[in-house]
């Protein structure tokens, strides 16, 4: 049986360029999917997955994300001075030790973020959530694997067909033989050039990592785009230990991108009882 992933690492240090202005002042992963930020919506999804302690690596600017799992007293106490309900506020209260935050002093990648977090993580397998790529599904996306890598163990990570036309954007798997949703990983490569892919199976930002993959970052190499891409660090570890992608179901939202972002508040919205039935009325209209 592998060792249980109990820690997940949050990057959140990312500029969120594609969303500007509102970024400007506010963190992408606070920007909200209907009521929630979506910083939530990944949190949920780790705790759902029995994820047990969250690792936020924060930078210059993110401090709302933090507070937000704070227990807001004054809040509160206004809220029940006015006989209302405080379950809105419940998904988030952090418990306490539950949140931890490390900073990343400048936005040198993804890799590079997910490396800032070494000493918390220390040496058990971990999970990784991009809190921006909003992830439906019922068990969760990180669910899904979890109960994968108890099986087959070693890593893991999160895998989804995209058109050919897409694949320049992504981190993108050579894969091997397939068992189901499970397939082996002979090789991945960051951002390939147009045509050169060696799949369509691109990796939308869940993964569960062994402790190597922090010592495959002490390099700090620099990869596409000039950043020290995490896809360059899983890469060194194809061959040493078991690494498999899984194709999970479900449905993905690039929350990153303004398209992205509307298309989420819209399918979010049509699944929620409260507002969707508004909301699918003035969709059915337009
Ligand atoms: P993205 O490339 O999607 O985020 O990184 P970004 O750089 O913030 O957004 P754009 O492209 O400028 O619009 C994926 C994830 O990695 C984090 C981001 O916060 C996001 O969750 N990240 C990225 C870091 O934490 N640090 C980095 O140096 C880069």
């Amino acid at each position: 049986m592998p060792t249980r992933v109990r820690k997940a690492v949050f990057p959140v240090a990312g500029l969120g360029t594609r969303l500007l202005p509102a970024t400007k002042s506010i963190p992408k992963e606070m920007v909200t999917i209907v009521d929630r930020p979506l910083i939530q919506y990944a949190v949920d999804e780790a705790r759902e997955a029995g994820i047990e302690e969250l690792i936020f690596v924060t930078g210059r600017g993110k401090s709302a994300i933090v507070d937000y799992f704070d227990q807001a007293f004054e809040l509160e106490a206004t809220l029940k001075g006015k006989g209302k309900s405080l379950d809105v506020l419940e998904p988030s209260n952090a418990k306490f030790g539950e949140v931890v935050t490390v900073r990343q002093q400048q936005p040198l990648g993804l890799g590079h973020a997910v490396w800032c977090a070494r000493h918390i993580v220390g040496d058990e397998p971990f999970a990784v959530l991009l809190p921006d790529e909003l992830m439906l599904g019922k068990p969760n996306c990180l669910a899904q694997m979890v109960e994968a890598y108890e099986r087959v163990g070693g890593n893991l990570v999160a895998a989804l067909e995209v058109p050919d036309s897409e694949t320049h954007k992504y981190g993108v798997i050579d894969p091997g033989a397939t068992d189901g949703p499970l397939t082996e990983i002979r090789g991945m490569v960051e951002k390939p050039a147009p045509g050169t892919a060696p799949s369509n199976l691109m990796l939308p930002g869940r993964y569960i990592l062994q402790p190597s993959a922090m010592r495959a970052l002490d390099a700090q190499e620099k990869g596409a785009g000039g950043e020290i891409q995490l896809t360059d660090a899983m890469a060194k570890l194809i061959g040493n230990e078991p690494f498999h992608a899984y194709r999970f179901d479900g449905e993905r939202y690039d929350c990153g991108s303004a398209a992205g972002f509307v298309i989420a508040n819209i399918a979010v919205a049509l699944q929620r009882e409260d507002v969707g039935p508004a909301v699918r009325e003035f969709v059915a209209g337009a």
